[in-house]
């Protein structure tokens, strides 16, 4: 069990959408969950797109404030959940959803960090995959915290300049956290659109590609709004890729775990374990 962290940057390029495709698809042993918390400091937008506003309650990430102030924050996050699977299947897909508003990020200063330690702990005792919905901003500043206890920090970028602009910058602040975070995996996910080349972009941002996604207006427009695309939604490109990228983040995250339970004597000089 891991968590991952998705991460963007200017330019909306993808990372709620990737992520929701993420849950959905996640390849899960029986008896393992996924949850997608969306933690995005400048909001959520799974329930008003996807879900397009049919929620049981006012579930939000914003409540864990309070739960956090009481001293309930593991209890809390259990009660913020919306079980996301399909109808009468158990419920191993779950949706935190993000903030109602940006301004409601100012109150969780407190709460990122104390809950990037429970997500830390509690992926494991709840044999649960957890996927960090980060956006544009939270990498940064006090969210930061939650990308920093990550196993894995996957940047979303498209194969635009204007996208790898964007991420670039965001990357080298990432990289210097990951350099100390003991081998973090961190690399791309690349939504294929624009000019450049899958090895442009890995020389000009300097990080491996860890999954490629395909550019699926259909399936991303429901995913971004809502909508009943029928069975060719759930066999869309889209989602047939994302079910794919789950599997190779999980390799990372496993690769990552491994490496941090390996001694370090038992490191050769190349890096690599014995
Ligand atoms: N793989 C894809 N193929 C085609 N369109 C996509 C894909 N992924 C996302 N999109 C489209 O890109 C737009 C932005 O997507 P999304 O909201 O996921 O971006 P974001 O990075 O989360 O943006 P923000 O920073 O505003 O939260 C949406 O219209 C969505 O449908
Ligand atoms: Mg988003």
């Amino acid at each position: 069990m891991s968590v991952i962290a998705l991460v963007g940057a200017s330019g909306g390029p993808g990372v709620t959408t990737t992520a929701l495709a993420g849950l959905l698809t996640w390849p899960l042993q029986p008896g393992r969950r996924v949850l997608l918390a969306e933690c995005d400091p400048d909001g959520g937008s799974v329930v008003a797109g996807y879900l397009e506003g049919r929620v049981p309650g006012p579930h939000s990430l914003a409540n864990l404030q309070v739960a956090d102030r009481l001293g309930r924050l593991e209890e809390g996050l259990w009660e913020q959940l919306i079980n996301l699977s399909v109808p009468d299947a158990a419920a191993d897909r779950l949706l935190l959803p993000g903030l109602k508003s940006p301004a409601q990020a100012a109150g969780m200063q407190q709460t990122w960090p104390r809950l990037a330690t429970l997500f830390g702990a509690w992926h494991r005792s709840a044999g649960c995959d957890v996927l960090l919905d980060l956006g544009r901003s939270g990498a940064y500043g006090a969210s930061g915290a939650l990308a920093a206890a990550a196993d894995v920090v996957a940047v979303v970028v498209r194969g635009t300049l204007r996208a790898a602009a964007a991420a670039r910058p965001r990357i080298e602040a990432l990289q210097e956290m990951a350099a100390a975070r003991a081998g973090q995996g961190i690399g791309l996910v690349l939504i294929d659109e624009g000019p450049y080349a899958e090895r442009d972009l890995v020389q000009y941002l300097g990080l491996p590609v860890l999954a490629r996604l395909p550019y699926d207006e259909k399936a991303a427009r429901i995913l971004a709004h809502g909508g009943d695309g029928g069975k060719a939604f759930s066999r869309s490109p889209l989602l047939r890729q994302a079910a794919a990228m789950g599997a190779q983040l999980q390799q990372v995250a496993a690769a990552r775990q491994a490496a941090l339970q390996t001694p370090a004597g038992e490191v050769t000089a190349r890096g690599s374990a014995r």
